[in-house]
């Protein structure tokens, strides 16, 4: 069975990359997809941080230079590692779009913030000059706000957006203190919820049959 790469970038810091990294491996995980394997491709480390005070086995993880990604993913492969999602710095380089070019997807997480907005282009012209596709995904939205809405709209422009939004939680930060995410300690919770259905959509355009 081939293995499914998920990049998850954006060139701003701060707006959820390595919170939806490790939420999503944990609910891939949950779904019994395979094995999950995480990389951690940013030198601050702070998935490595995370997954180092986690006791659960599942998802692997691996922290590398970006240098030495190509073998390491291979590696994984013949390991026959299911599903791969990379956690990236916040940059535009040209390191960071020769990781989205090992992507099967690009996941693109956007606070509805005008800032954010505006930075977005960049990341987007770094992944459409690898031809992969990309997802935006709204995170730490505000509940009824109206500017979670316009900024919907404002990154349809640039790209598909996620049909799922992301809200601020403290759960979401809080979870994830001890190692552990918002599914293994608030399983009945609305962000793991959010997360479920994040991972539903994402799941099939991934390559994976979702039941
Ligand atoms: N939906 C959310 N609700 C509450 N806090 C969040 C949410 N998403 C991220 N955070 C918090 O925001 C901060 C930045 O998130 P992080 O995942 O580290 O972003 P990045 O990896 O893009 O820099 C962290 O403290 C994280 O716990
Ligand atoms: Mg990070």
């Amino acid at each position: 069975m081939a293995m499914h790469t998920l990049v998850v970038a954006s060139q701003k810091g701060g707006v959820g990359k390595t919170t939806l990294s490790g939420h999503l491996g944990v609910m891939a995980v949950l779904q019994n997809i395979g094995p999950v394997a995480l990389v951690d491709a940013d030198p601050q480390g702070s998935l490595a941080e995370w997954w180092n005070v986690r006791k659960a086995e599942q998802p692997f993880f691996v922290k590398t230079k970006i240098s030495q990604l190509k073998t390491l993913l291979k590696g994984l492969e013949d390991k026959g590692v299911a599903l791969v999602i990379i956690d990236t710095p916040p940059a535009v380089t040209q390191t960071i779009q020769a990781v989205m070019s090992e992507a099967d997807l690009v996941l693109i997480p956007t606070r509805p913030s005008p800032h954010d907005l505006r930075a977005v282009g960049s990341t987007v012209n770094m992944a459409e000059a690898t031809g992969k596709r990309i997802i935006f995904v709204i995170n730490g939205a505000a509940n009824r706000a109206r500017i979670t809405g316009e900024a919907a709209v404002a990154l349809s422009q640039h790209g598909t957006v996620a049909p799922v939004t992301l809200h601020q939680r403290t759960d979401f930060a809080s979870s994830m203190i001890d190692g552990r995410t918002v599914m293994e300690l608030f399983p009945n919770s609305r962000s793991t919820a959010e997360i479920r259905e994040l991972w539903e959509y994402l799941a099939p355009r991934l390559g994976f049959t979702v039941e």
